[in-house]
């Protein structure tokens, strides 16, 4: 696979503070890759950088081969930005929007591609309605479609989805998959983990300017050893057999529930100790370690999430 954008010891400070140190990443062609981290960490700002937007103060990056300060106008052409900030102009309908913004293409006849925009972004009633009476999910809307006029190469989504309602979410979801079989490159961030998990293929976690892990998701995944057990008893008990307190679990009496967290390990061993007591299950269900987990334990958020 060819690379398409190579990031090579990136560093930026806005005055006293250093807002990425030594970002290194390289993106292939044709991967849905994820860029997370909490708020704050830097990811918006090295977005900047690839568009253009902002000055590094030292590193390089290139899109398809060519250096964004360099070729600015080839590797605008590859890439489609869609900023996290939305910013619409109040005087143009959606329709004439993307017609402006192909135009900064050059592109003059950009009808079929507006018009497949609109539907795929069910913008399509709003098509003529003035960018001012539009709510904010359907402003954000518009953004992605303007950066899709062009029909760039890499498509990059600064947290595309805050404000917009879940299912418009999906349909967006749906249109980006469909890009991204045909073989665009994909990069997303996002500070909805779940979404992370289900889209991208390889995800980068940043915090505090850097970059502390690079790696497909089911690596990421697979290196947080916990299962997380529920059990549904049939019958009324007070307490639980002792051989519970070698685990951390919660026990709700009423409930009859039961939570348990494991190692792979002590899964197995846990599940003989259940056979062989008093126990009467009604339902188990196991879970494996989420996106989360891995996030929550290399950025030190811990439970101070902003959600
Ligand atoms: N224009 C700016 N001037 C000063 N500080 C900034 C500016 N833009 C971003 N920062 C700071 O740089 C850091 C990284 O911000 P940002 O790239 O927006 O992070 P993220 O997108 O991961 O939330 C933050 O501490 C932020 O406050
Ligand atoms: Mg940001």
């Amino acid at each position: 696979m060819t690379t398409a954008i190579k990031i090579k010891d990136i560093n930026k400070s806005y005055g006293n503070l250093q807002a990425l140190s030594n970002v290194n990443l390289e993106i292939k062609k044709g991967e849905f890759f994820g860029l997370l981290g909490p708020n704050g960490a830097g990811k918006s700002t090295l977005i900047k950088i690839m568009a253009g937007l902002a000055h590094k103060d030292s590193g390089s990056i290139t899109v398809l081969g060519n250096d964004v300060v360099k070729e600015p106008k080839l590797t605008k052409k590859a890439l489609g930005i869609v900023p996290q900030e939305v910013v619409i102009d109040p005087y143009f309908n959606p329709k004439e929007a993307l017609r402006l913004q192909s135009g900064y293409f050059g592109i003059n006849n950009n009808e079929e591609k507006i018009d497949e925009l609109l539907t795929a972004l069910d913008l399509q009633d709003k098509a003529e309605a003035y960018s001012r009476n539009l709510s904010g999910g359907m402003k954000r809307r518009l953004l992605i479609a303007k950066a899709l006029v062009h029909d760039p190469e890499i498509i990059v989504l600064d947290e595309p989805t805050a404000g917009v309602d879940v299912e418009l979410r999906n349909s967006l979801w749906d249109y980006i998959r469909k890009l991204n079989r045909e073989g665009k490159t994909i990069i997303l961030t996002t500070h909805y983990l779940e979404e992370a998990e289900t889209l991208c293929d390889r995800i980068a976690i940043m915090d505090k300017g850097e970059i502390i892990t690079i790696d497909t998701k089911e690596n990421l995944v697979n290196s947080i050893d916990k299962k997380i057990v529920e059990l549904n008893l049939t019958q009324d008990i007070d307490e639980l057999p002792t051989f519970f307190n070698k685990y951390p679990y919660e026990f709700n009496k009423e409930r009859k529930e039961i939570n348990i967290e494991l190692t792979k390990d002590n899964l197995i061993k846990f599940i003989n100790e259940v056979y062989q007591s008093e126990l009467v299950i009604e339902d188990i269900d196991i879970a494996s370690a989420k996106l989360e987990d891995v996030f929550l334990r290399l950025t030190n958020l811990g439970g101070d999430k902003d959600e």
